[in-house]
Order: structure tokens, then sequence, then C-alpha cells
């Protein structure tokens, strides 16, 4: 290879390892070594074993991509021509005996490492049932739906009661397609697949947490985002209280509309979907129900599972759009 050349293809090469280092640093921001900080003792264990981790593939990067450095400078061609062969070596028992003990050592440290972890992420700690809440969590095209024990609903907004074990039903629906729970703040993610309930839980105190869909579910995928109001038990007591004896109220028919609706329409342009403003169908229980429940040429399910409250919610908040004119 000419020098020139050379120069070039080393300048390229360096400039690309420098643009990736800092892109990397850039991107993430302050977002940090770690998924979140834990506020539940299962994000607690994830993250001992993150770092356990890490800590024994950052001493392998830093040894084998030194190794790698420091043999390609002490093993340049330098003044050789280009035609002349390395020595022939074969085999080496004491290196291959020592490359292969090595890297099961390690493994078996890692897996011991989490297997130990695992109970204590994957079990809820025992408490007495009275302390005990479970919310059903909905993945939806593209919102999380969530059902409390006294049958109220919230959508991307849950409320949980704080200091106490709330377990989590992650549900995948029979219609719809995979999604994935996942608070890093409060653990791991779990998927919602289709015709399965996967279980977790928290334990939290008082805080508002971000939640994402981890599971690339379609088009509004990256804005499927969530948060979960960890408040003190009565404060979630009274929520779920209001929500259930106000069932088909505009506090919900709003959260439908803005969690649900907006997720693909606007109402003066065309978005994702048409534009809805001055659509009747917004007044029209019957013609909107159909359209919930069944879907449309392009339009999801969206509401296949949803009560006669809930569409009596949405209609409740939707109808103010249905005339021409409306804007928002
Ligand atoms: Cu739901 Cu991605």
């Amino acid at each position: 290879m000419p020098s020139g050349v050379r120069r070039t293809a080393f300048f390229t090469f360096a400039m690309s390892l420098v643009a990736l280092a800092v892109a990397a640093g850039a991107y993430a921001g302050n977002g940090g070594f770690l998924p979140g900080d834990a506020h539940s003792p299962n994000a607690h264990r994830i993250h001992d074993a993150f770092i356990f981790v890490a800590i024994f593939t950052g001493i392998i990067l830093v040894l084998v991509e030194g190794a790698l450095i420091a043999f390609v400078i002490k093993y340049r061609r330098g003044s050789r021509a280009r035609t002349v062969e390395g020595p022939q070596i074969h085999g080496s028992t004491r290196l291959e005996i020592l490359w292969t003990v090595v890297p099961v050592l390690v493994l078996a440290a890692i897996g011991s490492f989490v297997l130990y972890k695992l109970p204590g992420i994957a079990d809820a700690p025992k408490a007495a049932a009275a302390d005990e809440t479970t919310i059903q969590i909905e993945g939806h095209q593209f919102y999380w739906l969530f059902r409390y024990p006294n049958g109220a609903v919230s959508i991307n907004r849950m409320i949980a009661p704080a200091n106490e074990v709330v377990h989590e039903d992650v549900i995948g629906l029979d219609w719809d397609v995979n999604h994935s729970w996942w608070v890093p703040d409060l653990g791991g993610k779990n998927d919602a697949i289709p015709g399965r309930v996967n279980k977790t839980w928290f334990e939290a105190p008082v805080g508002t947490y971000v939640a994402r869909c981890a599971e690339l579910c379609g088009i509004q995928h990256a804005l499927m985002d969530a948060t979960v109001q960890v408040v003190p038990r009565a404060q979630y007591d009274s929520f779920i209280q209001q929500r259930s004896a106000n069932a088909s109220g505009v506090a919900l028919g709003k959260e439908e509309w803005q969690g649900v609706c907006q997720s693909c329409h606007r109402l003066d342009h065309t978005y994702i979907g048409p534009a809805l403003g001055g659509n009747p169908l917004l007044a029209d229980r019957k013609g909107i129900e159909s359209l919930l429940r069944n879907g449309g040429v392009q339009m999801p399910a969206v509401g296949k599972n949803w009560t006669g409250a809930q569409i009596d919610a949405l209609i409740a908040y939707t109808k103010q759009f249905a005339t021409k004119g409306a804007t928002g």
C-alpha cells in the first residue's frame, strides 16, 4: 500500500474511533452508567448484577483491546518485505489450558452471582395480605392501560401506594402485539406477550417513575411511555375510589383521548391517521364503539376490551370536538 493511502486509511480509522467514543458519551447525556436509580429492592439487585458483570467485562475489554493494540504495534511489518511469512507456531498447551479455564471460571462466577440474586428479583417479599395490591397492566398499540382491584381504570399513568408491595400483572392481549413493561427505577423488563400474563412487583417510596415500552411494537412504539406515580396509601385509595365511582367521567375520557387517540390522530391535521376535528363520530356512541372494538382500515382495535363506561368516558370528552371548527 503506498504510504499516502496508508496514512489516509489510518487517519480515517482514528477519526472514526474518536467519533464513536464521543458520540456514545454525548448521546448518553447524564444518563449515567446504570439503567436509572434503583428505588425498589428488585431494582437494587438488578443493579448489583449489572455492576458485577460490568467489572469482569471491563477488565476483559482492557486486557483484550490493550493486548491487541500492543501486538499491532510490536509486530508491525516495519521494513520487512510484504511477502515474508511470520514464524509458524503449532500449539501451546499451557496457553490453551489457560484460555479455556479462565473463561469457565469467569462465567461460573457471573452465573453463580446472578442465580444468587435472582430469587430476590423474581419473588416479592412476604407481606400481610391486607397490604398487598395487584394492578393489571395491559399493553395496547400504543398505550398502557391500568386496571385497579376495584375496577378503576387509568391510561398511561399508574397510581400506586408507597412503601408496600405492589404486584403487577403484565397482560398481553390476544389480539395485540408484543410490548414490554419497563420501569428502570423499579425493576426489570417484563414482556406483555399475547395470551400470557407475566408477574412482577415493586416496593417504592413516594415519587414519579418513568415507564417505557421496551419492545418494538409498531409505528408509535417510541412514544409508548407512561409514568408510575407512587403516592401515600390514602391518596391512592381516594384516587381509585373517585375513578371507580365516576367511571364514565370526563377525567378518564381526557386520558383516553390524549393517551390512546392522540397516539395517532390530531384534530386539525393528518398525523399517523386522519385529522379528527369536526368528525361526527366523536359524538356517536355506537359508531365509536364499533371502531374501538373492531379497528379501522389501518387502525388497530384499540378498545376491544374496554368496558361500556370507558367508552362513555371517551364520548363525554370527545363530543366537544365533533362540530366543525373545533381545535385543540
Ligand atoms: Cu409497545 Cu413498543
